[in-house]
């Protein structure tokens, strides 16, 4: 059933946006995946400039997007990919500073499970903690393609953080519980799944430590950015 589209955020029609989508949070990672991966690739919206494009890849129809930078942005997009566009299924590949000794630049995290400090689940009165979690099947997946084609990993739970700069850090206590990266908008994806009955996967490449103060070259992102499209078109 046709929705009310265009959305107040994505220009297109209902029906130009494929069932399964890959964001990124920077608008030309999404160009640059459509370029690269996806055959015919059609742009569907350029509204604040957060490029949509759908294509073929091996022949299935899917789509690539942005999601800008933080839960209230990828809120709003994943919200109206879900309601308005009948999206099953949304995959971000996105960037996270490792919280872990053993996580290192360019190895890639699965987010298992998103902890928070967002208030972004205040708005479902839930009696209690919900804790976003990954789709299985779709997890299961990105680990066995990582493990196929080689790729570094670790799988567990990631930090979403509102604030990029903070007065006071609190990642140590986080550490703690044995969160592996820390990053800024996979629980908003996830509720936004839950609450839809959809799917959703948040994997990130390592783009910093903060506990080694490693960090990454550009040509370094690129090259480990590439990595985790393979998995992410490998698994849809
Ligand atoms: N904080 C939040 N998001 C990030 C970081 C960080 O330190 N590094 C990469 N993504």
């Amino acid at each position: 059933m046709a929705k009310k589209t265009p959305t107040p955020h994505i220009g297109a029609e209902y029906g130009e946006i494929a069932s399964t989508v890959i964001m990124a949070g920077d608008p030309l990672r999404a160009k640059m995946m459509a370029e690269r991966y996806l055959e015919n690739p059609v742009l569907f919206n350029q509204v604040r400039g957060m490029l949509g494009y759908t294509g073929l890849y091996k022949g299935q129809r899917v789509s690539v997007m942005g999601h800008g930078m933080g839960i209230p942005s990828i809120g709003i997009y994943s919200y109206e990919l879900y309601h308005f566009y009948d999206v099953k299924t949304i995959i971000r590949v996105g960037s996270a500073g490792s919280m872990h000794p053993d996580l290192h630049v360019g190895d890639l995290v699965m987010a298992m499970g998103a902890c928070t400090n967002s208030t972004y689940a205040a708005q479902y009165h839930l009696p209690g903690t919900f804790a976003p979690i990954a789709d299985f099947d779709l997890l299961r997946s990105a680990v066995l393609k990582a493990e196929e084609l080689g790729y570094r990993y670790k799988v567990g739970n990631v930090y979403s953080t509102d604030t990029f700069y903070d007065d006071t850090p609190d990642t140590a206590q986080w550490q703690k519980m044995g969160v592996l990266a820390i990053e800024m908008e996979a629980p908003a994806l996830y509720m936004n799944a839950a609450r839809a009955g959809a799917r959703a996967l948040c994997m990130c490449t390592i783009s910093d430590s903060l506990v080694t103060g490693e960090e990454t070259t550009a040509e370094e992102r690129q090259n480990n950015f590439t990595q985790m499209m393979d998995v992410a078109f490998g698994i849809i």
